[in-house]
């Protein structure tokens, strides 16, 4: 029954698309669309059935693909066809990517054009630029408070600006990604702008309320996402006396998605990128998308419902272009983001993989690894088409988003767990380097994030100051062994600029009045290229950290082993400072690799029966693919020195 409607209702929009649209270049699209069309049309009528206005803005949204599929070049149609052949094209180890602000690491898009070696140099090929949608002056978390979302902002440059880049990436064979900013817009965009006038059509794109009876219910399960800075989810709007929800800052007016409306334009937003040949959208906030009354308005079914349906419109119009899912929360939860039920992913292809980002922040803390290998022991299974971001630092906070369940398990009380956590990487533990912040600390729960450059918050900065050079050892130790596990972990590693050369925090945020409370900018630093160029300068820190991670990239690409392909094993030891893995693959260069971290400041001995009991370390040496070092293998074991991983070709 429902697929005799979804035929007649797509038969009679098709039937009003002009026709200068039947010739040979449209039948990709038609043959998408009616594979993709019963599934748009069951989600689409789950989502909008009870509405009067459902045919219409289903026809609407149809039309919305014709047009942005008649306005797709040539070129990314080829490239539509060549990735549909090669699948899992982006599951491959060759890829890297590195996520900037464009003014930060830059200035401006004609500037990134001249660091695209220094990209190359380092190895990465995949690069997310933070949003460049034009955005309000002050007001505007980072580019996250949308105004306008078909504009650059002038500070980066033009849309020509935007164009050469691209270009100049492709050629490279370099992937972009850039933002689509989802579950809210600033309130200076045009939409809140008609709003605040009294326009009724706009004011539903947006929860706006006469009093606040229906904040208060809401706000009542609401956890704040910014307790300190923006407390509560509503603010008043002067102009029409209402209140407006606003998860995140005051000026981000979330986006009202029970409105198919909302729906189809942003869809429009998505695909105008797709148009402009970027890879990979990163969907900000996607756990936010549906708000239902006395929940916690954070993944709820609908969201997932809208992610799949805008997933099966972008199949039609730009099926080459893949979704990163900014979900930050439980892993059972993150995991849904790629769809429930299914073997390749139908809502995002990509999402980050924000539990073990904190899990190694917890072994870094404690120098032991039981909860890093209960935290990835309790990650479920990702999709067959699908990979993870794996990530140690990114531009917002770390939040210690592991389960109370694997706490426990570790050993450890939660509770009183978490606030080692925080104090270790805040400076009020005894024994740490560490130089981080809190962030959103929420006095009623006692929740606290962390915010710090990854080089102070592994203890860099303290060892500069001391000049301790043995602690300055220790952190440059650290940081590669971060960046070695996201390498070999199973996924697309994503560096963070300024990492590489171990760019500390930047306190100039403080001076800034539009900043000052948002301390998540001390790690959003303004690059000093003098800096930067010291990584050629044998035996300075920057080289020493750059050509340690130039140099796990390089290795990772050679390993075919580490590729995604679901082909992790954890190996339990008896030794709580180190966590070993191994990879595997049917064939190709390196196709079986043990991976042994030790997180530990002492060198720590692991005996070597648990591997040969599986026909492995059975020889005298063994090659560390990282150093291409032959590490000997005694009857005692193999000693891991502290701090270090290896990757034994095994
Ligand atoms: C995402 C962004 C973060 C921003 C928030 C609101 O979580 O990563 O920086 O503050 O969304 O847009």
């Amino acid at each position: 029954m429902y697929e005799q409607i979804s035929h007649a209702i797509l038969n009679d929009t098709l039937r009003q698309l002009s026709t200068s649209k039947q010739d040979k270049q449209w039948q990709f699209f038609y043959t998408r669309l009616g594979a993709n069309f019963y599934a748009i049309y069951s989600l689409f009528h789950h989502l909008y059935g009870h509405r009067p206005d459902f045919k219409p803005q289903l026809a609407h949204l149809v039309a919305v693909l014709a047009e942005r599929y008649g306005q797709r070049s040539a070129a990314l149609k080829a490239q539509d066809l060549a990735r549909e052949q090669d699948h899992a094209w982006f599951m491959h180890q060759k890829w890297v990517g590195m996520a900037l602000y464009c003014d930060g690491f830059a200035g401006t898009l004609s500037h990134m054009q001249t660091k695209l070696a220094y990209l190359q140099e380092l190895g990465v090929n995949m690069v997310h630029i933070m949003p460049i949608c034009d955005c309000p002056e002050t007001n505007n978390d980072g580019g996250y408070a949308v105004r306008d979302y078909k504009k650059i902002d002038p500070r980066y440059g033009s849309e020509q600006d935007l164009d050469q880049l691209i270009h100049l990436m492709q050629q490279r064979e370099m992937l972009l990604a850039l933002d689509v900013v989802v579950n809210h817009t600033s309130d200076e965009h045009a939409w809140a702008i008609k709003a605040k006038q009294g326009d009724a059509t706009y004011q539903d794109y947006y929860y706006m309320f006469d009093d606040r009876t229906l904040p208060d219910i809401y706000e009542s399960t609401m956890p704040e996402v910014f307790p300190e800075q923006a407390p509560g989810s509503f603010t008043f709007n002067a102009e029409t006396q209402k209140w407006v929800m606003t998860v995140f800052n005051h000026y981000q007016w979330d986006l009202n998605y029970s409105n198919p409306a909302v729906l189809i334009e942003i869809l429009d937003v998505i695909l105008f990128w797709a148009n402009k040949g970027v890879d990979i959208l990163r969907l900000d906030a996607v756990a936010f998308l549906w708000k239902k009354m006395g929940s916690s308005c954070q993944n709820e079914r609908e969201a997932h419902l809208i992610l799949q349906l805008l997933k099966d419109c972008c199949q039609v119009v730009a099926p080459s272009v893949l979704f990163i899912a900014e979900a930050i929360v439980s892993p059972t939860e993150i995991i849904k983001y790629f769809g429930e039920d299914a073997v390749n992913a139908k809502e995002c292809e990509i999402a980050y993989n924000a539990t073990l980002m904190a899990l190694l922040w917890d072994a870094v803390a404690t120098k032991q690894t039981q909860l890093l290998y209960k935290g990835i022991e309790g990650l479920p299974e990702k999709l067959d088409r699908a990979t993870w971001l794996n990530y140690v630092r990114c531009h917002d906070d770390i939040g210690l988003g592991f389960s109370d369940e694997s706490i426990i398990a570790a050993g450890f009380d939660p509770v009183s767990h978490r606030r080692f956590l925080v104090d270790y990487y805040t400076g009020h533990y005894e024994d740490s380097n560490a130089k981080g912040f809190a962030f959103g600390v929420n006095k009623k729960t006692g929740d606290a994030r962390i915010s710090g450059a990854l080089a102070s918050l592994a203890g860099l900065e303290t060892a500069l100051a001391k000049q301790d050079a043995s602690a300055i050892d220790d952190a440059i130790a650290t940081i590669s062994l971060l960046h070695n596990f996201i390498m070999a972990f199973g996924g697309m590693p994503l560096l963070y600029y300024g990492d590489a050369v171990g760019t500390l925090n930047d306190d100039a945020y403080l001076i800034d009045s539009s900043k000052m409370n948002d301390n998540r900018w001390v790690h959003r630093p303004t690059l000093d290229w003098a800096q930067m160029d010291k990584r050629q300068q044998k035996g300075t820190v920057e080289q020493r950290i750059f050509s340690a991670i130039k140099q796990l990239i390089a290795v990772r690409k050679e390993i075919s082993a580490f590729a995604d392909l679901n082909n992790r094993a954890l190996i339990a030891l008896d030794n709580p400072h180190v966590i070993a893995f191994s990879r595997e693959v049917a064939t190709g260069m390196h196709a079986r690799v043990l991976v042994i971290a030790n997180f530990d400041v002492q060198a720590h001995c692991i005996p070597t029966q648990a591997f040969q009991q599986k026909g492995w370390l059975k020889q005298t040496t063994v090659t560390d693919l990282c150093s291409g070092q032959s590490i000997p293998l005694t009857p005692a074991g193999i000693v891991i020195p502290k701090l270090t991983a290896y990757w034994l070709s095994i």
